[in-house]
């Protein structure tokens, strides 16, 4: 970030934060009508997001450093069809479908290892690390196979720095042009020198926007987080940033003076003078948001288990070439932190379920602070197509004239 950015974003904090005290509305946010609960219940709707947003967006599946070698693979499964990604004696990685070409069986059962080649577990047909066919056991016995036409299904597989997405549409436009925009603020925390700490993991008894909502808006800061994040950070100072297709930034200061409960990193990097003393968060759409820090920094994903069950995964990274035992102790107060911070925020995701199962609530308000979350759910009807979904489900579209 340099420094006529740095000095943007100060001028910007300081003016929500007089304009919190003057109690002041803010000008860059409308009325935001309210959301439908039910489409955090509705088994329709469910079927919907599968298909238009999890189905043709880019997805984060792991860092590079999990695949250190030529022939390393990991069984990634978390987006309900398991995934074989593997470095390919290219030295890229790919993707693949954990299902044989020949009748469905799997390639591979072990959550990671390193191979030279891919034999099925039924039958045996064998495949290269690029996904090529190149042994069936007793190919007489099928005339006219082209093996040439049988690789492994491939998915596109697209890295931004270290981090590995997917996605199962062929035709989506490249990682880098979806991430657009928002790139140019994740550019700034070197995404190409991070590597893989350590995962968190929780399985969730609510939709995964209920999960997600949680940690994309900043009001709940001073009620969830009364003793932990709140006395660090200034919640009402926040600066927002939406761009179309989903993505938000936000800032939100800590306290000048303020509690510091763990190293949060510096690398005295000029560049990062806003990193070191304010909170960056972002959501990169459809199921992520990033947790931005100079050394380590969290990665949460959320991934749907059916309309009420959520996986929630929060990867660990820090930036350099190796954990050395001094990049370990920062990580470990980092996960130290979020295992007492998560729970906190996982409190309320029971409690808002059951409202929209019950219909106890019908439709939520939102304010301008919660903004992000709104946009989201914008985008997941832009991406279904708003014609497609029912009345009573659907968000009015209204941030349009906001959006980056
Ligand atoms: S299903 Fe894979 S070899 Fe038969
Ligand atoms: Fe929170």
């Amino acid at each position: 970030m340099d420094q006529e950015k740095i000095a943007w974003y100060k001028a910007r904090i300081d003016a929500e934060l007089a304009r919190s005290e003057r109690r002041e509305t803010p000008d860059d946010c409308p009325q935001l009508p309210p959301l439908p609960m039910a489409r955090y219940v509705d088994p329709h709707f469910y079927q919907l997001e599968q298909t238009h947003v999890f189905g043709k967006s880019w997805l984060y599946a792991a860092m590079e450093s999990q695949l250190p070698e030529i022939g390393s693979y990991m069984l990634w499964d978390e987006a309900q069809f398991p995934v074989i990604l593997v470095r390919g004696r290219d030295a890229k990685v790919r993707a693949f479908y954990n299902a044989c070409s020949h009748r469905g069986g799997s390639l591979v059962s072990a959550p990671s290892g390193k191979t030279s080649a891919f034999a099925c577990n039924f039958h045996c047909w064998t495949y290269d690390l690029d996904g090529r066919l190149k042994f069936v056991p007793e190919e007489y016995e099928f005339p006219g196979l082209d093996k040439k036409a049988l690789g492994l299904r491939p998915l596109r597989c697209e890295s931004f720095g270290n981090m590995i997405f997917v996605n199962r549409d062929p035709a989506a436009v490249p990682l880098r042009e979806y991430i657009g925009e928002l790139g140019d603020e994740l550019d700034h925390f070197d995404f190409h020198r991070r590597i893989y700490v350590d995962t968190l993991y929780y399985d969730l008894d609510c939709n995964w926007k209920i999960a997600l909502d949680a940690f994309a808006e900043s009001y709940h800061i001073f009620r969830t987080h009364a003793t932990t994040v709140a006395p660090m950070m200034d919640s009402r100072a926040g600066v927002t940033k939406m761009w179309k297709g989903g993505h938000s930034y936000m800032i939100t200061p800590f306290r000048r003076g303020g509690a510091v409960y763990y190293d949060r990193g510096d690398t005295g990097d000029p560049r990062h003078e806003i990193t070191r003393n304010e909170n960056q968060s972002a959501t990169l759409f459809p199921n992520m948001e990033l947790f931005l820090m100079e050394e380590s920094m969290s990665l949460l994903n959320f991934w749907p288990r059916g309309v009420d069950k959520t996986r929630f995964e929060g990867v660990v990274i820090t930036l350099g070439d190796e954990i050395t035992p001094a990049k370990r102790a920062q990580a470990d107060q980092l996960i130290e932190q979020l295992g007492i911070v998560f729970p906190e925020d996982i409190s309320n995701m029971g409690a808002v379920q059951r409202s929209a199962e019950t219909g106890m609530l019908e439709m939520a308000q939102l304010g301008c602070l919660e903004k992000r979350l709104y946009q989201f759910n914008e985008e997941i009807d832009r991406k279904i197509g708003v014609e497609n979904i029912p009345e009573h489900l659907r968000v009015q579209q209204v941030l349009g004239p906001y959006l980056l």
